[in-house]
């Protein structure tokens, strides 16, 4: 099979992130920051350690942000290439719109999936099975949110069942974990002139018409960070070590810390580890920065504010005195002295929170 090697992988990025906002309403999704490298990266990083390094990018919205943080990703070792739809095309139509670039059995991402996955071990399996589709299959503790995928016991795929209401209608615990290895032969399937989907159009097809395909579940790191409950976690999962770093932060270690060139830290300033500085950021005195806190490049921490759990993104301005709560701050924001913003706030790039402002959810 040694010619059959999947070298390539689609990701899909071309999606709006909807719930990812107001933090996608001034970057794309797969670009996000994630302890300040573009989302992304990691998932280029895993690819890479698989041997993958043809990499196209199915993309619709917001593409110059992915290309101004990626570019063609030479520097994380891979080779990336970007198909833009002029009108979104869904998560079938993205991937039938890369079709002519690959060939071969493909892996598939949604570009939004943080995982450490062996897909080695993904590719063995799906070659030992004969199969022409593989899915990475998820359990998850409620899966009614998800969709649903019911396989028989050699790993077949029986059948989708998207998001179901009754809780009698859930024979599996296991959901569809947005990464496959497609036979590429089998996406001129797709339709080429239309917005499809490839959960609920292409892989229920393929089981009706009999072709072998399978799911694939491992025992790995997973999490889908389409929201800010789930961004914000999967950030403190790879800081406490729950999911392993396949990116170091930029910057050099300090006490358990990233802390980036070029920025300052007052000699009474408190960086709590485990934290991620980013570059030319300032902390004034007395301000302490973690746990888990990441903090943007060109950021300031003023004096005796606190930072804790939070991620912040590029330039935010943190007033003397205000305290930061398991929040996510976007790009260029403001707080005032003595504001406090708490947890599970999410902040849009450019706001600005007068002094002593309480926000709380
Ligand atoms: P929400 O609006 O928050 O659901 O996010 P989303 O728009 O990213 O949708 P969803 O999470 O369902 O998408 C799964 C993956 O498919 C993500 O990586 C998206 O970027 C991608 N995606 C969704 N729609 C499209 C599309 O029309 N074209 C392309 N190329 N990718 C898409």
């Amino acid at each position: 099979m040694a010619n059959d090697r999947p070298a390539q992988a689609v990701i899909l990025a071309g999606g709006q992130g909807t719930r990812l906002r107001p933090l996608t309403l001034a970057r794309a999704k797969p670009v996000v920051p994630l302890l300040n490298r573009p989302f992304l990266a990691y998932q280029l990083a895993l690819l890479r350690e698989h041997s993958v390094t043809d990499v196209i990018l199915a993309c619709s919205y917001r593409v110059d942000d992915v290309r101004a943080a990626l570019g063609d990703a030479g520097h994380l070792g891979v080779k990336l290439r970007y198909v833009v739809e002029q009108e979104p095309l869904g998560t079938g139509g993205g991937v039938r719109n890369a079709a002519d670039l690959v060939s071969g059995t493909v892996f598939v991402f949604n570009g939004d999936i943080l995982t450490d996955a062996d897909l080695t071990a993904m590719r063995q399996f799906h070659e030992a099975r004969g199969s022409r589709t593989t899915i990475f299959l998820q359990p998850v503790p409620d899966p009614r949110q998800y969709g649903l995928v019911e396989t028989e016991r050699s790993g077949r795929l029986l059948r989708f069942r998207e998001k179901p209401a009754a809780d009698e209608e859930i024979a599996t615990d296991t959901i569809n974990a947005g990464i496959y290895l497609i036979d590429a032969a089998l996406l001129g399937r797709i339709p080429s002139e239309r917005p499809s989907s490839i959960e609920r159009e292409f892989f229920p097809a393929l089981i009706a018409d009999g072709i072998p395909c399978f799911g694939w579940c491992p025992s790995a790191y997973w999490r889908d960070i389409g929201n800010p409950g789930a961004y914000s976690a999967a950030q403190i999962d790879l800081l406490e070590g729950r999911a392993r770093m396949l990116l170091q932060p930029p910057g050099e270690r300090r006490d358990g810390s990233w802390v980036a060139a070029g920025g300052s830290v007052a000699s009474d300033a408190r960086l709590v580890s485990p934290s991620v500085i980013g570059a030319r950021v300032v902390l004034h005195p007395r301000c302490q920065v973690g746990p888990a806190a990441v903090i943007g490049e060109g950021s300031t921490v003023g004096p005796d504010a606190r930072v804790e759990s939070a991620i912040l993104w590029e330039r935010v301005a943190v007033g003397a005195g205000a305290v930061l709560h398991e929040c996510v701050i976007g790009a260029d924001v403001k707080i005032g002295a003595h504001a406090r913003v708490g947890s599970g706030v999410v902040l849009e790039s450019g706001a600005v929170i007068p002094e002593r402002t309480t926000l709380a959810r």
